[in-house]
């Protein structure tokens, strides 16, 4: 993995995937290229199984490719990329500052400071009279919130989430929706987010990626122009119906063909 200078963009080149594990080789990727410009926030969209989670995984060096290039940007501090995960993300034997303050330990910052900056982020997900409980008294809100202010919080300027709010009831992912929003607007981290639901890739990102079935490839790439700030009144107006229609017909027939494979 190269390194490269402040404000550079995270930069995929022809990542392929093939695992080994079992009777026979399984191709999760292929020639996958991506191209993420500071600060923006992208969604990626796709078929169940065709590399997603990978991909987040190549770019944030849990996970070896098999072929192509990644450029993740540095800052001149190698802080590695955070990840969010949908559940299981947080300690259950860590209290809620622990468990945000964890990142920062990991890269070596001292207690006064991590935890300073741990107590931060916890009033910004207001979480302040809960600095001390454990995940398990939490709420799954909650306890994503925590997930996602323990990201921020370890000042990477790249953020992996992979559908961080997939395992929430609609209330609670709409509120979390604009959370999220508020915090990166204020933030403005890469972030390239894994999500199910077309209307959260709408609400939230600039630019939508349609990946198709496995091996995952690009489908397409769609910009996402509506302004911000947004509100989710943009799911009422005729460009967001016709983006929200494209993106299905792409991904419907990929998903009948899983059906039927199924
Ligand atoms: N560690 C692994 N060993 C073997 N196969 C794997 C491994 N991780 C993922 N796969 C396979 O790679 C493909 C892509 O998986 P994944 O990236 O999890 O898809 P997605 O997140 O898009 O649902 C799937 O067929 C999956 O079974
Ligand atoms: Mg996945």
């Amino acid at each position: 993995m190269s390194i490269a200078g402040a404000q550079s963009a995270v930069v995929a080149e022809d990542v392929s995937k093939v695992f080994f594990s079992g009777r026979d080789p399984v191709w999760a990727l292929e020639n996958f290229s991506l191209t993420l410009e500071p600060g923006s926030f992208t969604c990626i969209v796709g078929p169940s199984g065709c590399g997603k989670s990978t991909f987040l995984r190549i770019l944030g060096g849990l996970e070896e490719r098999t072929v192509g290039t990644v450029t993740i940007p540095d800052e001149g501090q190698r802080i590695p990329a955070a990840f969010v995960f949908q559940e299981h993300g947080v300690f259950p034997w860590m209290t809620v500052l622990d468990n945000i303050a964890f990142g920062l330990r990991m890269s070596g910052v001292g207690r006064a400071e991590r935890t300073r900056i741990a107590r931060d982020w916890i009033e910004r997900v207001r979480l302040g009279d809960f600095a001390d409980a454990y995940p398990h008294q939490l709420s799954g809100g909650m306890r994503q919130r925590v997930a996602i202010a323990r990201a921020f919080a370890t000042g990477s300027p790249l953020l992996l989430m992979d559908e961080p709010l997939g395992a929430l009831d609609a209330q609670t992912r709409m509120l979390m929706q604009e959370e999220l929003t508020a915090l990166w607007e204020a933030e403005r981290k890469t972030v390239l987010m894994v999500t199910h639901d077309i209307d959260e890739a709408l609400i939230l990102s600039d630019r939508v990626i349609v990946m198709s079935g496995r091996p995952g490839t690009l489908r397409e790439d769609i910009t996402v122009p509506f302004a911000r700030p947004r509100s989710f009144d943009i799911e009422r107006t005729p460009e967001f119906t016709e983006l929200r229609s494209r993106i299905w017909h792409l991904l419907r027939e990929d998903a009948l063909t899983a059906e039927e494979n199924a």
